[in-house]
């Protein structure tokens, strides 16, 4: 008997992929904001790093994911055709320092700005620069903040203007797929359940699960040793325990899981020019279950709020 396979029909490559534009001058942070040890040398210090948070890193992060996921909102709010990527980071950057946070990119390994930007078929690490956003487009807009000696790292991907059907079940499937790594984080799960769940969420589609980036632990560091793979994998059966911080950030691909790099050595993008999208949040293992972190302090996170919005067309909620 043939084993029966579902074909899943693609569009063209598209007509006009993602080209890079100037890359402005690294912005500023007064001296006031406490930084991470990185924010001087590039480099994060090599510490052993531990999986549980002590009850004040959790009040800590609270404050970390509170700021990333406000500043995400203010950002998903100016999203429109037109805009460049540069001007989204200028107001993700402007938020977070005005909130006493410094935006942990920031010469983050020599990433040289406070958000990451990712169009189409970028797939993370997009670099914010002087092309604008085009009506059709999507973007996912990745956040980090780094206040009381801690972390909290997000991202949401926004329709801009008059997004195609097929790109638009894309997002809303990313999303899903991402609350599915989510629900089933409790005391007792192994982290491979994550990775099940979210390939499990995508299956019917037949999306590429990214393989090469992957979801982490985070708390004083950005990124601790701690690993959490969006696809099963049955080595990985650590325990997830009650105090533990991590992300969970699923970039799912309309077609093949396969990327490359561009020459400036961060921007990712799909092998095959098929559009990606993904979405994070900044995850607290409970005694019972799971907290999200990165939510804002009144009403819901971006990627509820901008649910199915026509960044563009419809006004910003
Ligand atoms: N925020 C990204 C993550 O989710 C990391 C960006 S690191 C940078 O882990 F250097 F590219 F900015
Ligand atoms: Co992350
Ligand atoms: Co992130």
């Amino acid at each position: 008997m043939s084993k029966r396979r579902t074909r899943h029909k693609l569009p063209p490559p598209p007509s006009s992929p993602v080209v890079a534009g100037l890359v402005g001058p690294m912005r500023t942070v007064p001296v006031s904001v406490p930084r991470p040890d990185y924010a001087a040398t590039g480099r994060p210090a090599d510490r052993a790093t531990r999986a549980i948070r002590t009850e004040d890193e959790i009040a800590a992060m609270r404050i970390a994911g509170r700021v990333a996921a406000e500043a995400l909102i203010a950002v998903g709010r100016a999203i429109r055709p037109g805009i460049t990527s540069d001007e989204l980071d200028r107001i993700g950057h402007d938020f977070m320092v005005e909130a006493g946070a410094y935006p942990s990119t920031l010469n983050y390994r020599g990433f040289t700005k406070s958000l990451c930007t990712s169009v189409n078929e970028i797939v993370c690490h997009g670099i914010p620069d002087s092309r604008k956003l085009a009506d059709g487009d999507i973007v996912n807009v990745d956040v980090t903040a780094f206040i009381e000696g801690v972390h909290g790292d997000t991202s949401c991907t926004f329709l801009v203007g008059d997004v195609d059907q097929e790109s638009a079940d894309l997002v809303s499937r990313a999303r899903d797929a991402m609350h599915a790594g989510i629900s089933v984080v409790r005391p007792k799960a192994r982290i491979y359940d994550i990775g099940r769940a979210i390939e499990d969420s995508v299956a019917p589609y037949g999306y590429g699960v990214v393989r090469e980036f992957i979801g982490h632990g985070i708390g004083d560091q950005f990124h601790t040793s701690l690993q959490i793979p969006h696809y099963y994998d049955p080595h990985n059966d650590t325990v997830i325990l009650p105090g533990m911080t991590f992300t969970i950030e699923p970039m799912i691909n309309r077609g093949s899981h396969r990327l490359e790099m561009w020459d400036d050595g961060w921007t990712v993008s799909t092998r095959d020019m098929q559009r990606s999208a993904q979405f994070e949040h900044t995850i607290l293992v409970t005694e019972t279950g799971y907290d999200l972190l990165t939510i804002p302090s009144e009403g819901p996170p971006a990627e509820v709020l901008f649910n199915d919005v026509r960044l563009g067309l419809q006004p910003a909620p």
